[in-house]
C-alpha cells in the first residue's frame, strides 16, 4: 500500500483516484484553487459534479497547503490545468524530497523565446524534482466508470516510469512506457489544436483527410521540438488525437470554425462556459509559431492559430 497525494480535484484528478483506490493505496485528493468544488467534495457523499459519481469512501479529501507537501508521500500526482502549473511550481520550490512526481497536466508554455513543456516549467522552480509525465487518451468520466483505458508514463529513466506504472495499473487502467518525455508532452498538447482542425471538416470525408495531414504535421513538430517522431504514433499522439477528434470541446469549436463562425462568436455565444484547451494553447504558442516556423511545413496549424488569435474566419488551403 502506497501513500499518494493528488493535487487538483477536477475531473481528471478525481478520476485518477479510482484505479489507485482499487489497488488499495491510501489516497488523498486535494484542491488548490476551486474552493467551491472542495466544499462539495468534502460533503459525506463526495459527489463529483463533473464526473457525476460519488467518489470512493476511502478517498481522503483535504484542503491544499504547504504542510501537505511536507508529509511523506510515495507519489505526488499533479492534475491541475496548465494555467495552475506555475502556482504549483512555487509551492514545490523548496521541495527537497526525491518523491516521484507525476504530471497529468497537458499543455505548453511560451517562456521568453522558447516553448517549454509542463515538466520543464515545474523544473524551472526546482531543478531537483523527480518528475515523470502521464498522458494519453483518457476521458475522465470513462476512467471513473472503470471503462478500460490506456495511458503512457514517460521518464528518461524507464525504471522510474515502470515503478509508477506498477502502482497505478489495474485491469481497467493499462500503462505503456516511454523515455521520450519531450515527444510525449508535445504530442499530448498539440493534439488539442489538431482535434479542432479535424473537427472543422465539412463531413467525415474532409475530416479524414485533415486527420492524415494533421499526423504529418504532428510528426514534423515533434521532430522540430526534439522529440521522437515515433511518439506521434503512440497513445500520447494519435491515440489522444482520436479521442479528442471524435468528441469533446476542441472538436466542437473546430466544427463552428469550419462553418465560418469566428472564434469569438463561437466562444461567447455558443461555448461560453467551456474551457477550450486547444484555444488556450493557440494563444500561448502563436507568437512563437508565427515568428519561427514555416507555413509550408505546418499550414493547418498556422491557419488554425490565425483563426483563433486574430479572430479570422478559418481558411484551410488543403
Ligand atoms: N494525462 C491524462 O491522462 C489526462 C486526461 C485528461 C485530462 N488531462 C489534463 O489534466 C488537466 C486537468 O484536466 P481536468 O479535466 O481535470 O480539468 P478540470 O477543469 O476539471 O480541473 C482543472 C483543475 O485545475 C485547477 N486549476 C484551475 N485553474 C487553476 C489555477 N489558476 N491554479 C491552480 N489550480 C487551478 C482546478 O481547480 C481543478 O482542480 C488538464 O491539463 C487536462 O488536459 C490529462
Amino acid at each position: 500500500m502506497k501513500k499518494i497525494l493528488i493535487i487538483g480535484s477536477g475531473a481528471m484528478g478525481a478520476a485518477f483516484s479510482i484505479p489507485l483506490i482499487d489497488n488499495n493505496h491510501k489516497v488523498t485528493l486535494t484542491e488548490p484553487y476551486n474552493l467551491k468544488l472542495l466544499k462539495i467534495l468534502s460533503l459525506k457523499k463526495k459527489f463529483h459534479p463533473v464526473l457525476k459519481i460519488n467518489l470512493p469512501k476511502k478517498l481522503v479529501i483535504k484542503k491544499f497547503s504547504l504542510d501537505i507537501l511536507s508529509t511523506k508521500w510515495d507519489l505526488i500526482v499533479i492534475a491541475v490545468s496548465s494555467i495552475g502549473i506555475d502556482s504549483i511550481g512555487k509551492y514545490l520550490k523548496n521541495f527537497k524530497k526525491t518523491t516521484p512526481i507525476l504530471v497529468l497536466t497537458k499543455g505548453l508554455k511560451l517562456d521568453k523565446n522558447k516553448i517549454i513543456t509542463m515538466s520543464e516549467q515545474l523544473k524551472k522552480s526546482n531543478k531537483k524534482l523527480n518528475i515523470s509525465v502521464l498522458k494519453g487518451p483518457c476521458l475522465a468520466k470513462e476512467l471513473s466508470r472503470k471503462i478500460k483505458s490506456y495511458t503512457v508514463v514517460a521518464n528518461q529513466n524507464i525504471k522510474i516510469a515502470k515503478n509508477i506504472g506498477n502502482i497505478i495499473s489495474t485491469n481497467f487502467y493499462r500503462t505503456e512506457y516511454s523515455t521520450d518525455v519531450k515527444g510525449v508532452e508535445f504530442s499530448s498538447a498539440i493534439k488539442n489544436i489538431y482535434s479542432m482542425i479535424i473537427g472543422s471538416g465539412q463531413g467525415n470525408n474532409t475530416s479524414s483527410a485533415l486527420f492524415r495531414k494533421s499526423v504529418e504535421e504532428m510528426e514534423y513538430l515533434i521532430k522540430f521540438f526534439k522529440g521522437k517522431k515515433e511518439t506521434v504514433y503512440g497513445l500520447a499522439g494519435i491515440g489522444d488525437l482520436y479521442v479528442s477528434a471524435v468528441g469533446g470541446r476542441n472538436s466542437k469549436m473546430g466544427e463552428y470554425l469550419g462553418k465560418g463562425i469566428t472564434f469569438k462568436q463561437a466562444k461567447n455565444r455558443l461555448m461560453r462556459e467551456d474551457t477550450i484547451e486547444g484555444a488556450d494553447l493557440a494563444f500561448e504558442i502563436a507568437p512563437y509559431v508565427f515568428k519561427k516556423m514555416s507555413n509550408k511545413k505546418i499550414p493547418l496549424m498556422i491557419a488554425l492559430l490565425k483563426a483563433i488569435t486574430k479572430n479570422n474566419k478559418l481558411k484551410i488551403n488543403y
